[in-house]
Formats: C-alpha cells, structure tokens, sequence
C-alpha cells in the first residue's frame, strides 16, 4: 500500500483526504474528539509539507447532519482550518484554488449529495476535481463501496493516510496471534459478525461470543433466554459454530423481568441466573460475576486479546461485565486489539486508552478487516495505481 509517505511533491498541491470526522455531537457541539485526535497525523504530515488540504467526510446516517462543528472542533487541534458549507461545485473550486498552503478547508457532509452512497461515477470526477492526489484516511468507512471510498481512486493516483497504514498493520498483527490467544466478540447483530466469528474460529485458541450474540447461542442450544433479544440467525450456522470447542459462551447473566427492564428500577429487581435458568418473562441485561470470572481467567491466560462490542445492554446503563473486561485486559500485558464504539466508550471512559496496544477506529470496517484481511477501500487504492 502506497502511503502519504511516498507523495514526492506536497508543496502547493492541492490534495483531496478522506477522513474520519464521523464523530458524536451533542446540542450542536462535538460530544468526543477521539477520531479527530487519530486524523491528525496524516494532515500535520501533509500540512508540514505545504499542500493544499482538502478533506471529505462524513457524518451521521441520514444525510442530513453538517460538519460545521466538526470543522470547529478540529480547528482546535491544529492550525489554519476553515469549513465550506457545500461539498461540490464552482463555489469549492474557488476555495480550494484560494486555499494557501499547508490550510485545511473542510467540505459539507458527502452523505447530503445522493451520490455519495451509490458510488456514482459523476459525484466521483466532481471529488476528483478539487485535488491532484487523493489520500484515503478514513478506516472506519473503507468497508462502504461509497463514491469518497472506492469511487474516487480510479480518478487520481491514491495514497493510504497515516491511520489507514496504522490500523492495517495492527489488525494485521491481530490476524495472525501470538499464542494463547482470545477473541471476544460482543454486541447485537449477528448477522454482521458471524464471518469474523468463523475466521477468528480457525486462527485464535478460544473466541468468546457475548452480549446478546450470545443469547441466539444461548437459545439454539436449548438454553431459554426468556424475551432477551435474539438475532434469528438461521440455527444450523449456529449450530456449526457451536460444535466448535474454541467457542466460549457466558455461563450466567443478570436478569429481570421484562416488564420492568426499561424503568429506572430494573437494577433493583436484577437477579443472577445460570445459564438455562432464565425465566419466559425474563430479560437478560448483562453476563453475570461467573462469566467475569471464566473472563478474566481466559484473559490472563492470553499473549493476544482483540476484542470488539460491549457484553451488556451498554446503552441502558448495564456495563458491569464490559467495564470489568476492559479493566482486566488493560492490566493483563497481552497484546491487546480492541474497537467499537461502546467498547471504546468504555475504555475511555475508565481512562484505560493509554493500557491497549491497539485501538481502532473502526467499529464494521474492523470486523470486516478480521473477517476478510483487506477492504474495499484498501483494494480501490491499489487497483487503479496508474490512475
Ligand atoms: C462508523 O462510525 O462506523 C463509520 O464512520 C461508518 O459509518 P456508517 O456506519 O454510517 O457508514
């Protein structure tokens, strides 16, 4: 992979960066500045250099959320940034061309162009236009076949960021462990981690599945989860999986009864239950004290530990097994991945960032990393290298 480092001429030249500026905001302000802190050595290299930065990205799902306060936030890390409320056009031609160098001029949000989704071929030569070289910096969205992610490559020689270089040579250290390693794979949504699971299966010793992935596994193997919620998975994949005896899975949780799962009481009513010992009225909120406990033997035990998705309802408040696991990794000594944006909340939360070897910014692009070794956006760099 070609990267920023190998761009002979920077000065004076305009150059069109892909970033990961997907970041929380809360009453219109930046909430967490993490991904904009992991951007900027890629745009100090090239603002060192004197180019001409043009960065795209973008923000939210709907399309419909600006950068402006993304723009604002940054300009608080380095120098010399200013925010162009549309993304393409003659109105960005000028400021691109007016741009001085080393500047950084932030374009709106791509996703408020319909083309940005659906790598259309127009939205991709107008991209193209506003720089001589572009550099893919953007880890966290290379597995979206997006126009800024495989669509803009085949119009303009393409170099990897200092980020994307970073998170490809630390997940590809992750591929292939330091034994006795441990994959612990948590969250909801089955669907869009089973192929990670199934890789992890073939090259890590154990591959814990918790959260509520857990819960399908839980149910195919005759073990009631009450209403907890289940991802439907077709059973004879989980099945196969389950066969597996690298598969680890929670042998308890903390319950209560759904109709009070969602009321600021539910802690109150919470019990422990074994596995296969949840009621039919039953919600299972998070792993309980015997699953920390099978955890932080199997950690302890690991020279390598990736790990991606909280193991409780993270977002209601239940974050007593995700926040237990990320202290004992943190303190383990193994060599140590981790990414998604709750397991990352909770690790930064804790003041734990600094104790992980590795943590990506990418929560998808991670997993599909893992699962496949490449993306499409590290593949559209190399594809078209006489572009
Ligand atoms: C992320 O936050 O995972 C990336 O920025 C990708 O965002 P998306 O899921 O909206 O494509």
């Amino acid at each position: 992979m070609r990267t920023v480092r190998d761009i002979q001429f920077l000065n004076n030249i305009p150059i069109l960066v892909r970033a990961g500026l997907n970041v929380p905001i809360e009453n219109g302000k930046v909430a967490n500045d993490y991904r904009l802190r992991r951007a900027l050595p890629t745009l100090h290299h090239l603002a060192e250099r004197g180019a001409k930065i043009v960065i795209v990205s973008h923000i939210g799902e709907q399309g419909t959320e600006t950068l402006a306060p993304v723009a604002e936030a940054l300009g608080k890390l380095i120098a010399n940034v200013s925010f162009s409320p549309v993304t393409i056009g003659e109105q960005t031609r000028a400021a691109v061309r007016a741009l001085a160098p080393g500047h950084i001029l932030v374009l709106e949000n791509l996703r408020r162009d319909r083309g940005e989704l659906r790598n259309d071929v127009t939205f991709a030569r107008e991209l193209a236009a506003l720089g001589d070289i572009f550099v893919q910096d953007s880890f966290d969205t290379c597995h979206r076949p997006h126009t800024s992610i495989i669509g803009v490559p085949k119009f303009l020689p393409s170099y990897a960021g200092l980020l994307l270089e970073e998170e490809v040579r630390e997940l590809s250290r992750a591929l292939t462990p330091v034994h006795p390693a441990l994959a612990v794979i948590g969250g909801a949504k089955f669907a869009t981690k089973e192929a990670v699971v199934t890789t992890l299966l073939k090259t890590y010793d154990h591959v814990f599945v918790g959260g509520a992935l857990a819960n399908d596994f839980l149910k195919v193997s005759g073990h009631g989860v009450g209403q907890s919620l289940i991802s439907g998975t077709d059973t004879s994949t989980i099945r196969a999986l389950l066969s597996n005896q690298k598969l680890a899975l929670p042998v308890d949780s903390l319950v209560v009864p759904a109709s009070i799962a969602n009321t600021p009481n539910a802690r109150m009513h919470a019990r422990i239950a074994a596995v296969g010992q949840v009621r039919d009225d039953e919600v299972i909120l998070d792993h309980g004290p015997g699953t920390i406990a099978l955890l932080t033997h199997l950690v302890e035990r690991a020279k390598t530990v990736l790990w991606n998705g909280p193991l409780g309802i993270y977002e209601k408040g239940f974050i007593d097994a995700t926040d237990a696991l990320a202290r004992t990794i943190a303190t383990s000594g193994a060599y140590s991945v981790v990414g998604g944006g709750d397991t990352v909340a909770s690790i930064e939360s804790l003041g734990l960032m600094s104790h992980f070897s590795f943590v990506s910014t990418g929560g998808g692009a991670m997993l599909d990393f893992l699962a496949k070794g490449t993306l499409p956006g590290i593949e559209a760099l190399t594809a078209h290298p006489s572009a």
